[in-house]
C-alpha cells in the first residue's frame, strides 16, 4: 500500500527544512517525489562557504533559530540565568514567535552538560494515549490510511514540553518560572513583527490554517496570509501562558489546559483523555555517549534512535581517514553513506521506547559489531539496500527546532523539541492558542510500510499505550578532555541524524568552523529508500559521476535541517555561534 503525503505536507516536510518522502513499499522499486521548496535558502557556494564566519562571543551565548527567542535566552544569561534558565525561556520563547516548531503541545529532549562535568538527558517526548492500538490507523484490510496519523486527532501524543520546561527549571535553573516565561507571555501578547523567514514558513500551511476558524483567527490576517512587516499578535496563547506561569504543570494536566484540550479531541474523534494528561511524566536518564577521534560525543539514548545511530555511524567510520580524502570527496562520501545504510537497518529494526522494548545498545556501538559492519562495505561498490537487514537478527523478545545555549560558567544545554509536521497537526483546541502535535506518526503504522520521513520501521516501534514513539531527535553535545567543545542539533526527521553527524564530521575531519560546518551541503542516506540524498553543491559532476558508476543513486533536494549550534574555540577559548542559513529568522548571539 502506497502512503500517500498530502501535498501541503511534502511541501511542508521539505521546507521546514525536512525530508519527506511519498515512498513505494520496500518490496517495489522506490520512486521519491522530491521537492524542496524552501526559497529562503538558495543553494551555498564553496566561495561562499569558504568565507562563512560564526558570530564570536566572551562569555555566554544562544543560537535559536527565531532571532526574538535567542534575544530571550541572552537576556536571561545577562541577568545572571544559567545555561539551563536560559533553555527554559528560550523554548517557551519559540512556542510563540517559532509556532511552526517551538511548542508547548508537542515534546523533547534535553541534553545537559553542567560545568562541574555531569552530564544529564531529560526525556519529555510525547506518549501514546492510553486508548492507543497498534492498529489504529489501518483499515480493515490492514492498510494504512493516509493521513490518520498526522491529520486527525489520533494523531496526538500527549504532550511533555511544559513538564520538560518545569522539570529542568526545578532541577537545574536558578530563577522561577515566573521569569523565564515572562517574556514569552510579553511576546504574545503584545506581539512581533513577521520577517521574510517567519513568513516562509507561515505560508507553507496557510491552506491549512483556514480549515479552522480558531487557527484562521490567529494564523491569518484578516482572511489573508500575514505579509512582512505585519505585527503577529497571540493573546489566547498569552493566557494559556499565564495559566502555567501561575499554575505550573497542574495547570497544564490537570487543569482547563488539559480539559480543553481533550474536549477538543473528543468533539474531532480523538482519543485523548484526562487520565493520559495526569499519568504523563517526563524522565531523567543517563546520555549515551561515545568517542571518536579524542571527542566525547554526548547525545540522547532511546525513546531517541539519534544519539545511538550517530554513534554507530561513527564507530563504523572511525578508521577511515576523511580528514585526508576531505570534504565531498568520492571516498568520503561512499564511506559515510554505506555506514548511514547500516546504522539506519538497525535503527529502523532494533530501536524503540525502552520503557517497552529491549534495544540492543552496547551490541549496536561495539568495536566487534563496527569491525563487522566495516567487513560488509566494499570500498568500490555501493551495497544495495535491498542486501542489508538488521544486523543483529531477529528482534530479541519482542516540525521540530533545536537549540543551544552556553552560559558564563561552561554549562551547556542543547535541545530539541518538536510537534512532528510543521505546526504539528494543524489543529489547536479551542481557545487555547497553540498547535498540537502529530507525533504519532514517528510509530510504525504498520512494520514495512514508510513513515513521513520514509522511514521503514519495524514492530518493536508499534503502537501500544503510554509508549514513546521512536525518534530521530539528536540534540548533542561534544566534549574534549572532558572539557565543552560543542553544542549542536538540528530538525528534519530522519534527516537530524546525519545532519547533527556532519555538524561534527565538518569541523573534527573536514576542518570547517562552526558556520562553514552548518552552512555546507549536506548528505543523507536511511538504508530504504534506496537513495542517498544531496544538497546541491556537495558532489561536483565527476564525483557524482564516480560514485553512480559505483552503484551509488543520489536525489538532489535542495535543503533540510537547521542546525543551531556553538563551537568553543579551543584555540582562542572564544565561543562560535552558527545559526543555519537555512533558518533566515534565527540567529547566534552572545555576550
Ligand atoms: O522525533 C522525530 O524524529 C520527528 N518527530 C522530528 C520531526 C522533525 O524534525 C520535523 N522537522 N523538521
Amino acid at each position: 500500500m502506497r502512503k500517500v503525503i498530502p501535498a501541503w505536507a511534502a511541501i511542508t516536510l521539505l521546507s521546514m527544512m525536512s525530508v519527506a518522502w511519498a515512498v513505494e513499499p520496500p518490496s517495489s522499486q522506490h520512486n521519491i517525489p522530491q521537492q524542496a521548496l524552501d526559497a529562503t535558502a538558495p543553494p551555498t557556494t564553496m566561495a561562499a562557504l569558504a568565507k562563512a564566519r560564526p558570530v564570536t562571543a566572551q562569555h555566554a551565548m544562544v543560537v535559536s533559530a527565531q532571532h526574538l527567542a535567542t534575544r530571550v535566552g541572552v537576556d536571561i544569561l545577562k541577568q545572571g540565568g544559567n545555561a539551563v534558565d536560559a533553555a527554559v525561556a528560550v523554548g517557551y520563547a519559540l512556542a510563540v514567535v517559532h509556532p511552526c516548531c517551538g511548542n508547548i503541545g508537542g515534546g523533547g529532549f534535553m541534553v545537559v552538560h553542567l560545568a562541574s562535568g555531569k552530564n544529564l538527558f531529560l526525556d519529555f517526548r510525547e506518549t501514546a494515549p492510553l486508548k492507543a492500538s497498534p492498529t489504529m490507523y489501518q483499515d480493515a484490510k490492514g492498510n494504512v490510511i493516509p493521513g490518520k496519523s498526522t491529520g486527525t486527532y489520533l494523531g496526538i501524543g500527549v504532550p511533555g514540553t511544559v513538564m520538560g520546561m518545569d522539570a529542568a527549571l526545578k532541577k537545574y535553573g536558578s530563577m522561577s518560572l515566573r521569569q523565564v516565561i515572562t517574556p514569552a507571555i510579553k511576546l504574545a501578547r503584545d506581539g512581533f513583527v513577521l520577517q521574510q523567514g517567519d513568513i516562509n514558513i507561515l505560508n507553507e500551511r496557510v491552506k491549512d490554517f483556514a480549515k479552522y476558524p480558531n487557527v484562521a483567527n490567529i494564523f491569518l490576517h484578516h482572511g489573508q496570509p500575514y505579509v512582512v512587516g505585519d505585527r503577529l499578535r497571540q493573546p489566547q496563547l498569552a493566557h494559556t501562558l499565564e495559566l502555567i506561569e501561575k499554575g505550573g504543570t497542574r495547570a497544564f494536566y490537570h487543569g482547563s489546559i488539559a480539559r480543553k484540550v481533550v474536549a477538543a479531541s473528543e468533539a474531532h474523534g480523538g482519543i485523548l483523555s484526562m487520565k493520559d494528561f495526569a499519568d504523563y511524566s517526563v524522565k531523567w536518564d543517563t546520555p549515551l555517549t561515545c568517542g571518536y577521534r579524542g571527542y566525547t560525543l554526548v547525545s540522547d539514548p532511546p525513546p531517541s534512535s539519534g544519539g545511538t545511530t550517530i554513534c554507530e555511524i561513527l564507530q563504523i567510520l572511525k578508521p577511515y581517514p576523511l580528514a585526508k580524502w576531505g570534504y565531498g570527496s568520492v571516498n568520503s562520501v561512499h564511506y559515510i553513506i554505506e555506514a548511514e545504510r547500516r546504522a539506519f537497518a538497525d535503527r529502523n529494526t532494533y530501536l524503540g521506547d525502552p520503557a517497552f522494548v529491549h534495544n540492543p545498545i552496547a551490541k549496536l556501538l561495539s568495536p566487534q559489531h563496527a569491525d563487522l559492519m566495516r567487513s560488509t562495505i566494499q570500498p568500490d561498490k555501493a551495497t544495495p539496500s535491498s542486501e542489508i537487514k538488521g544486523s543483529l537478527g531477529p528482534v530479541e523478545g519482542n516540525n521540530t527546532t533545536n537549540y543551544s545555549v552556553v552560559d558564563k560558567h561552561g554549562n551547556a544545554v542543547a535541545v530539541t523539541y518538536t510537534i512532528n509536521y510543521l505546526f504539528g497537526v494543524g489543529q489547536i483546541a479551542g481557545d487555547t492558542g497553540f498547535f498540537l502535535n502529530n507525533e504519532m506518526d514517528d510509530f510504525t503504522s504498520k512494520p514495512g510500510v514508510p513513515n513521513s520521513f520514509g522511514l521503514v520501521q519495524g514492530r518493536i516501534n508499534q503502537i501500544e499505550p503510554g509508549k514513546r514513539p521512536l525518534s530521530s531527535m539528536s540534540p548533542t553535545i561534544v566534549l574534549r578532555d572532558g572539557k565543552l567543545f560543542m553544542v549542536t542539533g538540528s530538525p528534519g526527521g530522519s534527516t537530524i541524524i546525519s545532519t547533527t553527524l556532519e555538524s561534527f564530521l565538518n569541523v573534527v575531519d573536514f576542518g570547517m568552523n562552526m558556520q562553514q560546518s552548518v552552512n555546507a551541503p549536506r548528505l543523507h542516506e536511511q538504508w530504504l529508500p534506496d537513495h542517498a540524498f544531496v544538497e546541491p553543491g556537495l558532489l561536483t559532476p565527476q564525483v557524482r559521476q564516480k560514485l553512480e558508476a559505483m552503484g551509488h543513486h543520489f536525489k538532489v533536494v535542495k535543503s533540510w535541517g537547521a542546525d543551531e549550534a556553538i563551537l568553543v574555540n579551543p584555540r582562542t577559548g572564544l565561543l562560535e555561534g552558527a545559526n543555519d542559513r537555512r533558518r533566515p529568522s534565527g540567529l547566534a548571539a552572545g555576550y
